[in-house]
């Protein structure tokens, strides 16, 4: 037993959990899924799975991504990256829905299927059933040969390594990853980005792992928030554009494995019903970086405030406007805004883990959940 347990703590790397380890692992994380990918000199992004299906995948009327828990929210962000970049419809469906409900698909549809294991039941039934229709079903998995990933007619890896907390974190910021290096490389072949958009996106895309470090130094302001909420028995996550799916994320975050209640929510969603929630004893984690819909976010930080909410707000490097009204500021360096996920997140990630260990819960196993859910 005592070798058993020496073998975890090594394979934990010197981390007290595999969550907190994969956490600091995404830096690494996604330079590895871009590398060899994205030739930043040469203006290019090679991915196997799409230049092999070019013709079809940039015909398609609409894309379809079908996921489940967090692979469904990294579906979320890249509906705004896919809309944007490549000019194509997407819609998002949680694979347990899309399954039974006789969807209308044609053969001018392509699917993507995101999943990090590649065994979940309800997104491998809805890749069987696109494809029974006609769909041409893609799939982003990280686990390199597994079934969705041998369901799919193509496929990009995520090349995240393996995640072992039930909670994912790495997989997540690998996902958008490469949603966004595919809606990019879409783009650049059907004109809908400009050529110095592009190279932006490539040059910026490059310098995220970095900022990503940067974005893991505010673990020891979040530790001190985590201290301050900890008791709190419901959390509310507001965010934006790019940044809803992140506030739907990082409440899954502290439910899955603090088991507060909490809720995410598109901001201006707030009014209608959600505000209603506040006073002075929830917390409301708000993400307002400097792009996008700031200063829309900063009214809402001050309805929060007026009713006597507390702020945390998830904020660009520099930031003094929410930093006046909120109880808490945790910066992430600036960013394009179609990335910004992948920065606003970290924080979140930090925040459910620092609530869940002082709560003395099992960060790596969590009650009730699996890593990845093989029946319906
Ligand atoms: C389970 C896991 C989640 C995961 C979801 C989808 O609920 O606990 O972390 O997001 O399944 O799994 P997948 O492997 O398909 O991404």
């Amino acid at each position: 037993q005592e070798l058993q347990l020496n073998l975890e703590q090594i394979e934990k790397g010197g981390y007290e959990h595999f969550m907190l380890k994969e956490i600091h692992e995404q830096p690494n994380a996604i330079s590895d899924t871009f590398r060899g990918r994205m030739l930043v000199d040469k203006g290019i992004i090679r991915m196997a799975g799409v230049d092999d299906n070019m013709e079809r995948i940039s015909n398609a009327k609409r894309i379809i991504i079908v996921a489940c828990g967090t692979s469904w929210h990294a579906g979320l962000v890249a509906e705004y990256v896919f809309e944007e970049i490549a000019r194509i419809p997407v819609e998002v469906e949680y694979a347990s829905e899309f399954r039974y409900r006789n969807p209308v698909i044609s053969e001018n549809d392509v699917i993507i299927a995101i999943s990090q294991s590649g065994e979940t039941a309800d997104t491998m039934a809805a890749i069987k059933l696109a494809k029974e229709k006609g769909a041409f079903a893609f799939g982003v998995c990280n686990v390199v040969g597994s079934s969705i990933s041998r369901e799919t007619h193509a496929g990009a890896y995520t090349h995240a390594g393996p995640e072992i907390g039930v909670a994912s974190t790495k997989a997540f910021t690998t996902q958008i990853t490469v949603l966004t290096l595919m809606a990019l490389k879409l783009g650049k072949f059907k004109g809908t980005i400009s050529n110095s958009d592009f190279h932006m996106y490539l040059q910026e895309m490059e310098r995220i792992p970095d900022k990503v470090k940067t974005a893991l130094e505010s673990d020891a302001v979040v530790t001190k928030i985590a201290e301050i909420y900890k008791d709190a028995p419901n959390c509310l996550y507001l965010g934006r554009g790019y940044n809803f799916p992140v506030a739907l994320e990082g409440a899954l975050k502290l439910k899955e494995i603090s088991y507060i209640h909490a809720e995410g929510y598109p901001a201006a969603e707030m009014k209608h019903g959600p505000i209603a929630l506040i006073d002075e004893q929830m917390p409301v984690v708000v993400i307002a970086t400097k792009k996008g819909h700031y200063e829309k976010v900063v009214s809402n930080i001050q309805e929060i405030k007026s009713r006597k909410g507390k702020i945390i707000g998830i904020v660009t490097q520099g930031d003094e406007e929410v930093r006046e009204l909120a109880d808490h500021v945790i910066e992430v360096p600036e960013t394009i805004e179609a990335l910004t996920p992948l920065l606003t997140t970290i924080p979140l990630q930090l925040l459910s883990y620092h609530i869940a260990v002082m709560l003395g819960k099992n960060v790596d196993q969590p009650r009730n959940l699996a890593k990845s859910v093989t029946v319906e």
